[in-house]
């Protein structure tokens, strides 16, 4: 377990599609583990794979700091409504900027067993499961912001 250099805006590997995970092999399942770490010594809500430097498809979220939720190989299945809010990246530290997303996502994933299940979520977690999914095609949420990227005190003051 440790704790891995998250990638910042502008290191092209944030911007490279990622593959496909065919086996969690027990370097994966250490690299799942340090991204685990990684998200909560970041107090983060989601970190994907390629922030922390490895091009596959990997994602950990966890919307309230008690619900960690691996996501491998995620595809997105259904999406409906729609939220405009604040979102933030741990690849663009102190910046925030307003972006709409679907306010409900169902998603297919494996787990570390590399069995599928589906996960469902409304506002927050639908919105970090659309976030950090772009993150494995290689895009970023500043390219989606409506209006100006702002500093988050800036933004805190509104
Ligand atoms: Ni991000």
């Amino acid at each position: 377990m440790a704790i891995r250099n998250i990638r910042e805006i502008g290191d092209p590997v944030l911007e490279k599609t990622c593959k496909e995970v065919t086996e969690v092999t027990p370097r994966i399942q250490e690299l799942i583990d340090d991204m685990f770490d990684t998200l909560y010594e970041a107090n983060g809500v989601g970190l994907a794979a390629p922030q922390v430097g490895i091009l596959k498809r990997i994602v950990v979220i966890d919307t309230t700091g008690e619900d960690p939720m691996l996501l491998i190989n995620p595809k997105i299945i259904e999406t409906s409504g729609e939220q405009t809010g604040y979102e933030g990246c741990l690849s663009v530290p102190g910046k925030t900027g307003q972006v709409t997303r679907p306010n409900y996502v169902k998603a297919i994933a494996y787990d570390e067993n590399m069995e599928p299940f589906e996960i469902e979520g409304t506002e927050l977690l639908a919105r970090a499961i659309m976030h950090e999914l772009d993150h494995l095609e290689g895009h970023l949420y500043v390219e989606k912001v409506e209006g100006e990227l702002q500093d988050v005190e800036e933004a805190e003051e509104e």
